[in-house]
């Protein structure tokens, strides 16, 4: 079976946050730009594996094939509006096994999401910055941000590299870069 690619998507504040102090995703982090490029990114996956927090502050109004990660859930089970997966008692390999053949899973975090496939090992990480924003002691991208280390640190840590950084929206100051392990 040829795994699944992971590709990754956050956009984050100048700070290297997701959410802000409250856990919440504030409207001066969400770009239209980001947006279309997101949605047409999510569009092109076999299934999104989103955390719990996230799959609440998201309604799937396109319905896609989500996969919620929750501690609640019993390895991976049917509920009305998504399969739920625990990884503590299903490891990856085997969910991906189940899923085949899924050729792409998209995870758009939050948190959680983000700091388990680090290790599990992502196929490129899309990442969009909005420059202009702070937000001083919101949720880091990954658990190590909210300790001072920067995004960029994890990734190349992870054995990423940086590709061209892309003004996607140059007027709302909005960027993104692609990350990807070495060819
Ligand atoms: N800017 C961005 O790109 C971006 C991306 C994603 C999210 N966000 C925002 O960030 C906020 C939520 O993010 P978050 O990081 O706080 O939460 P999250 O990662 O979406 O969800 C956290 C939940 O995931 C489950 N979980 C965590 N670790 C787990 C593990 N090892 N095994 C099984 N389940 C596990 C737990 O659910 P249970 O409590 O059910 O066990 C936990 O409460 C939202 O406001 C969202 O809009 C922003």
């Amino acid at each position: 079976m040829t795994p699944p690619e992971i590709h990754g998507y956050a956009i984050v504040s100048r700070d290297d946050r997701i959410a802000d102090a409250k856990g919440l995703m504030p409207a001066s982090l969400k770009n239209d730009a980001d947006w279309a490029y997101f949605q047409a990114e999510l569009g092109r996956a076999d299934y999104v594996v989103i955390g719990r927090a996230s799959h609440e502050a998201t309604p799937n109004i396109k319905r896609r094939k989500r996969i919620v990660l929750s501690r609640s859930a019993r390895r991976l089970e049917k509920r009305a509006d998504a399969w739920w997966w625990n990884p503590l008692e299903l490891g990856f390999e085997e969910l991906a096994k189940a899923l085949a053949p899924a050729a792409r899973i998209a995870v758009p975090g939050g948190q959680a999401a983000f700091d388990m496939f680090l290790k599990i090992g992502y196929s490129a990480f899309h990442l969009s910055r909005a420059e202009r924003i702070a937000l001083p002691a919101g949720r880091g991208l990954f658990s190590s941000c909210e300790t001072g280390v920067a995004a960029e640190t994890v990734l190349k840590e992870a054995g990423l590299h940086a590709g061209p950084t892309l003004d996607i929206d140059p007027q709302a100051g909005v960027t993104l870069t692609l990350w990807r392990p070495a060819a």
